[in-house]
């Protein structure tokens, strides 16, 4: 069974859709071991509860290196570990270390709220709106060191309409994700993510 581990810092709604999707069997061969919040206030420490499933929240006042010492502990003793696990990141407002990533190398997934490579960084939808693109959407992606530049899994589409706000938008793009990152997961449990050459090959 793969162990997976969500990384959260605020509303949770990424993390209930792949909960959801293992509950109802759409990713099969996984399980959410842990969930790790950046922040003691996250909804989303009330979605894990909903799910039974433990959840921990890691301050990274004491500085990064202690903080990513903690979420190590907090995935290895919940059985995510680096060789075998999966680690999410839903909503995390944290850049990972390159020493993190290294450990838990191409078995760190994030989402993130537009086409990729286009507007990554903060608020993307507003990025996308300034930028007046007619079409934006969502990218699950492989972390790599550089934030929001890994080799791509997973990208779903959204019309934007004249009429759009950032929240009318972000609302269209995170139906998307919801549906997005549940696949990803699944793909990847069930063996057919494979990273080539930067690029992510899906088997069939
Ligand atoms: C999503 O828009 C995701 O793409 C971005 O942060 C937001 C998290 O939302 N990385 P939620 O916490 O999963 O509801």
């Amino acid at each position: 069974l793969l162990g997976i581990g969500v990384l959260v810092s605020g509303r949770g709604s990424n993390l209930d859709a792949i909960l959801r999707a293992v509950r109802n069997g759409s990713i099969r061969g996984a399980r959410v071991r842990v969930v790790v919040s950046s922040d003691p206030e996250a909804k989303a420490l009330k979605v894990a509860e909903r799910y039974g499933v433990p959840a921990v929240s890691v301050s990274t006042e004491k500085g990064r290196a202690e903080a990513e010492g903690e979420i190590l502990r907090a995935l290895e003793s919940h059985g995510v570990l680096p060789e075998s696990g999966l680690v999410l990141l839903a909503g995390y407002m944290k850049v990972l270390s390159s020493a993190f990533i290294a450990k838990y190398a191409d078995r760190i997934m994030n989402i993130h709220p537009s086409l990729l490579p286009a507007f990554p960084g903060l608020r993307a939808q507003k990025q996308a709106l300034d930028r007046g693109v007619r079409v934006s959407g969502c990218t699950v992606h492989f972390v790599v060191p550089e934030v929001d530049a890994g080799p791509i899994i997973i990208q779903r589409a959204v019309p934007v309409r004249g009429s759009d706000d950032e929240d009318s938008l972000s609302a269209r793009i995170l139906r998307q994700e919801h549906r997005a990152y549940p696949l990803a997961v699944r793909l990847f449990a069930e063996g057919r993510l494979r990273i080539e050459d930067r690029r992510v090959v899906v088997k069939a």
